[in-house]
Order: structure tokens, then C-alpha cells, then sequence
């Protein structure tokens, strides 16, 4: 996809072609925040920020895919968002549906491959099986992996994990000793991504709220005021460009 976008940062121009002259993170994860806001602010039924907050989103995998980044996640439903009005949580289902169906032509035309990350148990059945069906179709893709973490939640991610381990254990299948960070990575929902090189929140909000705790140790962690809605390319280059920045470490001097 060919793009040609200018963007005026702190004197600086730059282009998505600039931006790609230095590396570009491998996995980027963002919780997508203020959908309600942007639409409180127009006077509009919630549902419309989440609608156009899709736009956001269907943004971002454009550009992940021109700047060659390899995995996106978005958090699109926590496992705490069923406590949301019942209209809310229904209306996001249903966009949900949607997308995924209406998306699909355009997913296989850019390589881009569906995974569902987060617990399954408890999705609505149609919604479900329109993820399961998406990823049979989509797994050989190899463009862009796009987790999109729907019911999901870190801390109980993490417990079912631990649980699984206790059971290999008991079973004889690993020895205590060698339980490690890379042995326990491969039990989360996320076991076939790398850990994200950077995590965006929008909305002004500096908070983690429960995603990827584990799986974000060494993320580079970039907050902006901006609404998700609102989050464009020119957004999504600054963040990569504070990436680009930015010393990465790892614990060493
Ligand atoms: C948080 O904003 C946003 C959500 C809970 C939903 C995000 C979902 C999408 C953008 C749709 C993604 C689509 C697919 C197909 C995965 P908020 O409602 O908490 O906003 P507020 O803090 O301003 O109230």
C-alpha cells in the first residue's frame, strides 16, 4: 500500500518513508481509549465512538503493514467491559460481527492474519465462531499478525497459566526447576507472539488496566491525549517516531 503522508513534528517533517529508514518496533500493542468520550462530545450514542473507533483501527493495521511492522494488538473487549449496560456490551458485539465480516475480502488482500487473545469460554457463540472462522482463513497469511484481545484479561490470563503449569507439573511433563519466563510465556493467550516492543494508550489515561502485564516487562510506553477516534496516521507516526527515540536497555547500562 502506498502512501504519501507529510507530518510536522517538533520542526521536523516526516514521512512514513522516513520513519522507515530507522527500525521500527516488531509489535505494537494499544489499548484504544476515549471511544465514549469522542462520542459524549458530539452528543452521540456511545456506539458511534466505538464505530468510529473501528476506522482507527482499520488505520492502524494499514499502517503497521506499510511501515512493516509484524504484530498489532488491540484491546477491543476486557473481561471487565461486560459490566458495561447491556446495550453497550451488545452494540460492540455486534460491531465486532461486523468488522470481521466485512473486513475479511480486504484481510486476505494484505496478508494480514486474525488471532483471538483472550478467553473463549465466555464469548457469544456467533461472535465466537466469526473469529474461529476468521482465523482458519486467515492463518497462512504472513503480511501482519493482528491479536485482537477480546475478553480478555491479564491477571486471569496469568492464573490460568499458572494452573496449567501446576498441571504439567503434577503430570511429570516439566520439572519444577525449569519452569522459566520462556516456558511460561508459551502458556498465554499470546504464546505465538513476541513480547510488544511498544504499548500505546490513548484518551489522556495512564493506566495499564489489566492488559498483557506479563508479556509488556520491557515495553517502551507511549500515552497520548489524543481520542481513539481521533488517533490518525499522523498520531500513529509520532508514537513510532517517540519509539525510534527512545534507548532501549533491557536492564543494561
Ligand atoms: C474503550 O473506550 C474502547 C472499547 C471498550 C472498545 C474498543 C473497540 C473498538 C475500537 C472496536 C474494535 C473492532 C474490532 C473488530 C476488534 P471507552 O468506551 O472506554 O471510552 P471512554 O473511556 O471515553 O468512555
Amino acid at each position: 500500500m502506498k502512501i504519501f503522508s507529510r507530518l510536522q513534528l517538533s520542526a521536523k517533517i516526516l514521512t512514513i518513508e522516513e520513519i522507515k529508514r530507522k527500525p521500527v518496533p516488531i509489535h505494537v500493542a494499544i489499548i484504544m481509549d476515549g471511544n465514549g468520550r469522542w462520542a459524549a462530545k458530539r452528543g452521540l450514542p456511545r456506539l458511534a465512538g466505538h464505530r468510529e473507533g473501528v476506522k482507527s483501527l482499520e488505520n492502524a493495521v494499514r499502517l503497521c503493514s506499510d511501515l512493516g511492522i509484524k504484530y498489532l494488538t488491540a484491546y477491543s473487549f476486557s473481561s471487565e467491559n461486560w459490566k458495561r449496560p447491556a446495550d453497550e456490551v451488545l452494540g460492540l458485539m455486534e460491531l465486532f460481527f461486523e468488522t470481521v465480516s466485512a473486513e475479511l475480502e480486504e484481510l486476505m488482500k494484505n496478508g494480514v492474519k486474525i488471532v483471538l487473545v483472550g478467553n473463549r469460554k465466555t464469548i457469544p457463540q456467533k461472535v465466537l465462531k466469526k473469529f474461529e472462522d476468521t482465523e482458519i482463513i486467515t492463518k497462512k497469511n504472513e503480511n501482519l499478525v493482528l491479536n485482537i484481545a477480546l475478553n480478555y484479561g491479564s491477571r486471569q490470563e496469568i492464573i490460568e497459566a499458572v494452573k496449567e503449569a501446576c498441571i504439567e507439573a503434577k503430570n511429570n511433563e516439566i520439572e519444577i526447576e525449569r519452569i522459566d519466563d520462556k516456558y511460561f510465556s508459551r502458556l498465554l493467550f499470546t504464546k505465538n507472539s513476541p513480547d510488544p516492543d511498544l504499548l500505546i494508550r490513548t484518551s489522556g489515561e495512564f493506566r495499564i488496566s489489566n492488559f498483557l502485564l506479563w508479556q509488556i516487562a520491557y515495553s517502551e510506553l507511549y500515552f497520548t491525549e489524543t481520542l481513539w477516534p481521533d488517533f490518525k496516521e499522523e498520531d500513529f507516526l509520532k508514537a513510532i517516531y517517540s519509539y525510534q527515540c527512545r534507548n532501549r536497555r533491557f536492564g543494561k547500562i
